[in-house]
């Protein structure tokens, strides 16, 4: 993972006041989408059912609570979760707050069970149980069901004669506001269009008189929230069990999703540590002691995650003290009167945004993992799961009630695991597979004739401006490359002939890589006469081979650079998960002020690669080229997002990768036909 460059690192403590700003960030960020959950709740179900002081207190220790599962090591803000408005209405419109509370507990403990299951069996069926094409029509579920809601709100209807002007245009107008400020608005403002939207609506509905403060008039300055607590306040009861916890998968999916994001911008890769177990323990914890205070579930918040990202103070401290915040919030009386005043026509206004911004969301999952609708299993798969989730499907058995979103959801994992998949179908499922590139999206550099002149130096003038920007692939092409590469790729070439090609081509590449290699003048004498020759430093070197194919490379390196040293990384690829697993590390001593070649044969998904890579990073070495036979476009891009200063030269740039993850048409195992292992 690339390292950020951070002002505040995840467990540095600001000084007291930049830290009481801070965090106070933080409260604004997560309050509008906070605060908007109870509200909506209510008003989808006509009563009252979650309350703001309870969801801001939950919110704040449900914080606290992920804070010290992750032990301090993950800046997250838990707010309350978007997906289980209508859930939670519908719930307690079924089984009472009781109920719905219970359904909520459910999903804490969901969460905590596949955490645990995590710890032991890793994540990849997780990845499989739920793929883009059933996380991405669910979250468009969310969105779209709850668009009757937004219009009713705003106070749109059929007959002209019975409309509230008045909150038809407060509701025009917060939407306006909302989405000029996520058009235009620039720093923090554009993290926070949502509580703009409300606070300029409720503006103007004050100056048009239609805001009634008698509550503000009748509350207390501090009030204790109304938690609803089981066998205290109901006794508990698995009525809207169905009908709440399965969306706990989908949300499950976007704790993946979040923590991913939140990882690269912060550049430690929170899957790993403090791992996906913990940060899920952390949210379900959460989310179950949030429901068993009355509050509605807890989810990662975006809005959180992008102050990070745009103030990159990643410090869980300031974290911690916007939950405190948040937690004392909720005990102010009056504040929380103030808030609870909110005409709903303003609600309708931002309701009208950021309902159609979940299913886009939605969408935009589809999109960016290139599902493919040509395909009729996807096309099955998304449509049901559409039409059960907003055509109000309900089904009751005996005491328990599923309702359309939670139906679909439970539809459209079925239909995934259960239906056929033809063998290209399986390609596109695969993890990798989801990475389907297309080539001319990569930064490719074919070292043809036309292309050579000037580009070098073009490259190295390109490099001093802007380090970050991603280094080209180059693609020898060569009349000679070509022959020889088809006799490597074709099966019935032997192990001697194999290994010779590998061996050749390696030395081709060697010829390319070191076209930008600086050189010395040096006195010569030739038997005629003396003169200054340029000559390369070999010492300044190293040849790194990935364990077992890299080596086959290495003597045609050797044969033109005999004084490079030579390191060894030893890795594996999992057949299973394709993940790298490291084995062996051995490199000179000096070698962070060498420039080194990394050989591997293929650049498949580009995991060994990269984790190689990274571990010579870790050493210290800044000058690295990577040298390979064959390149997958999706190797060719994790490597260019991850290592983006290290140049790929490669003999050929592939299709694709297939289920399996090998280079598609490829050569095969390159490890076993050098070596006649199979
Ligand atoms: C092959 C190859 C690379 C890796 C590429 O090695 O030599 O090291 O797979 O795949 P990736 O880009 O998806 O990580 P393998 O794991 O088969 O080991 P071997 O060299 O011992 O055969
Ligand atoms: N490793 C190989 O040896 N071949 C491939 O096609 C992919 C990974």
């Amino acid at each position: 993972m690339k390292e950020a460059k951070l002002t505040l690192d995840v467990n540095e403590k600001p000084p007291v006041l930049k830290w009481i700003i801070l965090a106070l960030q933080h409260v604004f960020a997560m309050f509008g989408a906070t605060i908007l959950v109870p509200i909506l709740v209510n008003s989808t179900a006509g009563e009252t059912v979650l309350t703001i002081p309870v969801a801001l207190v939950t919110s704040g220790i449900g914080t606290l609570i992920y804070i010290l599962c992750t032990k301090g090591k993950s800046p997250v803000y838990l707010g309350s979760s978007f997906a289980f408005i209508t859930p939670i209405a519908v719930g307690a419109a079924k089984a009472g707050i009781g109920g719905a509370m219970t359904g909520v507990m459910l999903v804490g403990l969901i969460y905590i069970v596949v955490a645990i299951i995590i710890s032991f069996l890793g994540k990849e069926w997780l990845k499989k149980l739920l793929p883009p094409i059933v996380i991405g029509p669910m979250i468009m579920i969310i969105g779209l069901g709850l668009a009757p809601t937004a219009i009713s709100e705003i106070g749109i209807s059929a007959d002209v004669t019975a409309m509230d002007y008045k909150g038809v245009i407060v509701g025009v107008f917060t939407f306006l506001v909302t989405a000029l400020v996520m058009l235009k608005g620039k720093g923090f403002l554009k993290v926070v269009p949502f509580l703009v939207g409300m606070v300029s609506g409720y503006v103007l509905s004050v100056i048009l008189g239609i805001v009634d403060f008698t509550p503000v008039i009748e509350a207390a300055f501090f009030s204790i929230p109304d938690f609803v607590v089981p066998f205290i306040s109901y006794t508990p009861t698995l009525g809207a069990a169905l009908t709440i916890a399965p969306i706990a998968l989908v949300t499950i999916a976007e704790h993946i999703g979040d923590h991913t994001a939140l990882s690269t911008i912060i550049g430690k890769d929170l899957l790993k540590e403090p791992g996906l177990n913990r940060t899920l323990l952390g949210d379900g914890v959460a989310t179950f002691f949030a429901g068993l205070l009355g509050g509605p579930a807890n989810t990662t918040y975006g809005e959180n995650t992008s102050v990070v990202g745009m103030t990159k103070i990643a410090s869980v401290w300031v974290i911690g003290l916007a939950a405190i915040f948040a937690i004392c919030l909720g005990f102010l009386g009056k504040f929380t009167a103030i808030v609870s005043t909110m005409p709903t026509s303003v609600l309708g206004g931002v309701a009208l945004l950021l309902y159609g911004f979940i299913a886009v969301n939605g969408l935009k999952t589809l999109i960016e993992n290139r599902t493919d609708f040509s395909k009729s299993r996807n096309v099955i798969i998304a449509s049901s799961m559409l039409v059960i989730g907003l055509g109000g499907a309900v089904i009751n058995i005996a005491t328990v009630t599923v309702s359309g979103m939670s139906l679909a959801a439970i539809v459209g994992i079925l239909l995934n695991l259960l239906l056929p998949k033809d063998s290209e179908e399986a390609v596109e499922e695969t993890t990798v597979a989801q990475a389907k590139i297309e080539k001319d999206e990569l930064k490719v550099a074919v070292d043809s004739k036309e292309n050579k002149k000037g580009k070098n130096k073009k490259n190295k003038e390109n490099k001093k401006q802007d380090r970050t920007e991603k280094e080209e692939v180059v693609v020898l092409d060569h009349p000679l490359v070509e022959h020889k590469l088809s006799i490597l790729r074709d099966k019935n070439t032997g192990t001697k002939e194999f290994r010779e090609l590998v061996s050749e081509l390696g030395m081709f590449l060697c010829y390319e890589a070191m076209k930008e290699a600086e050189l010395d003048d040096i006195e010569i004498e030739t038997p005629i006469q003396k003169i200054v020759a340029k000559r390369l430093n070999e010492d300044k070197y190293a040849f790194l081979p990935i364990l077992r194919a890299g080596t086959g490379m290495l003597d045609g390196l050797i044969n033109v650079i005999p004084n490079a040293k030579i390191g060894h990384i030893g890795m594996y690829r999992n057949e299973e998960t394709l993940e790298p697993v490291r084995y062996f590390f051995k490199v000179p001593s000096d070698i962070k002020n060498r420039e080194v070649l990394v050989l591997d044969p293929m650049l498949a998904t580009g995991g060994s690669g990269c984790d190689a890579i990274e571990q010579l990073k870790q050493e210290g070495v800044t000058k690295i080229k990577f040298l390979c036979l064959i390149a997958a476009p999706e190797g060719v891009k994790k490597m260019q997002e991850e290592h983006p200063d290290v140049k790929i030269y490669c003999a050929a740039l592939d299709e694709k990768l297939n289920e399996k993850g090998y280079i598609v048409p490829g050569l095969g195992d390159a490890g076993d036909r050098i070596f006649g292992t199979k």
